[in-house]
């Protein structure tokens, strides 16, 4: 069932005005369904639960000085989801490729960060913003186009850094991992191990240094889950351009943007990132408000169905575009597109062979509609997406 009018915020969105034949939209039904969900505001959902328990330790070590949000409404403005956080007029992530555009200037937010410039411009120096956001990506157990975030901001006053005698951005940046360190062990009931101590049942985790536009240094948490190194989350010191334009010249900050179906899959042992979104009672029924960490017992799992499909592919072809067709048919049936071979031949055309995996997370598939599924995936990847079937 399509919704058709969505309030969110109190403003009125209706499916047709949004997307009826306009060239600069690129949300799909799968996606706009999703909107207004707020799976986050459950308090019987792990992400909800998980939502909660991170307030706690916030209002524990913070004597409630954070100012929460968890309803701003996730269709923004290009300025908010990007310009406001300096990300540069040619970055990938502005792409139709990367994000969904309800229109030329108005996206649903890809990060909860799309908030900082607003909240900092009406007062808030200690916040909390949780929310979905979306984005255009690949499939698999680990991602999906629509998750949820939580963004952390702190402002400091010169007097907090000054009588440390540290300079503000690094006094800001222990402050961070502190912060951060002492959420971990507040989740995880002291795991965090040091590299290169293997704490024997411990939750593995590392700090990375890495690159955003919006903070300055920056640096990425990794938990090890599942054979994988998991990006948790992101953080940094504020670049100060954007303390400046928002009325805080004088001022130090940090941000945090956390990623809350990761955590959650680790703390309660979720496998599947699709089970988030699951209406089936035997999963919802294992969660209770309050109850971090209950580990999922997985119902049967149904065997999985692999499709392959090989074609050429044309300068435009994108695996999002891909995966946005194979979830457009499928739906949360599908649980993986991998791409298994990949060559180009001595007239220089390039050939991709897919493998689609299938599965159901509540019953069997029958041959018949995985097949009439597949039939219906190469038609239209053969006429949305410009390759030529092999
Ligand atoms: N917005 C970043 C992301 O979504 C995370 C982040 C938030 C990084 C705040 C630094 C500071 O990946």
């Amino acid at each position: 069932p399509v919704i058709s009018v969505l309030e969110l915020g109190g403003v009125k969105i209706a499916r047709d005005d949004v997307v009826r034949d306009d060239p600069t939209n690129n949300v799909p039904d799968t996606i706009f369904s999703k909107l207004g969900l707020q799976l986050h505001r459950r308090d019987q959902h792990p992400l909800g639960i998980l939502k909660n328990t991170i307030y706690d330790y916030f209002d524990t070590n913070y004597s409630n000085k954070f100012d929460k949000f968890d309803e701003l409404c996730p269709i923004v403005s290009v300025k908010q989801n990007f310009d406001d956080v300096l990300v540069p007029a040619d970055h990938v992530s502005r792409s139709y490729n990367d994000t969904y555009y309800v229109d030329s200037q108005t996206v649903l937010r890809c990060h909860t960060s799309a908030h900082q410039a607003e909240l900092l411009r009406k007062g808030h120096t200690h916040f909390l913003v949780t929310g979905d956001v979306y984005r255009r990506d690949s499939i698999d157990s680990t991602h999906y186009p629509v998750f949820h975030q939580m963004e952390g901001f702190r402002v400091f006053s010169p007097d907090e850094w000054e009588a440390s005698g540290m300079d503000g951005t690094s006094f800001a940046a222990e402050d961070l991992k502190k912060c951060l360190e002492g959420l971990a062990t507040h989740l995880f009931g002291l795991l965090l191990y040091v590299d290169p101590v293997k704490i024997s049942g411990a939750v593995e985790m590392r700090w990375v240094d890495t690159y955003f536009p919006f903070t300055n240094p920056s640096f990425e948490l990794e938990i090890y889950f599942k054979e994988k190194w998991l990006e948790v989350l992101g953080c940094g010191v504020t670049e100060q351009e954007i303390l400046k334009r928002n009325g805080k010249l004088n001022n130090v900050a940090w941000a945090f943007g956390l990623g809350l179906e990761r955590l959650a899959m680790v703390l309660f042992d979720i496998p599947d990132i699709r089970l988030f979104w699951s209406d089936d009672e035997r999963f919802t029924s294992q969660f209770s408000k309050g109850q971090l960490g209950t580990k999922f017992k997985p119902f049967s799992r149904y065997p999985p169905c692999y499709k392959d499909m090989s074609f050429w592919i044309s300068e435009s072809f994108t695996e999002n575009n891909l995966c946005e067709v194979v979830r457009g048919i499928a739906g949360d049936l599908v649980e993986e597109v991998s791409l298994i071979d990949n060559f180009t031949n001595k007239k220089g055309m390039t050939s991709h062979c897919y493998r689609i995996s299938y599965r159901s997370m509540e019953r069997s598939l029958t041959d018949e509609e995985i097949n009439d599924l597949q039939m219906s995936v190469r038609e239209q990847v053969q006429s949305k997406l410009n390759v030529v079937l092999r």
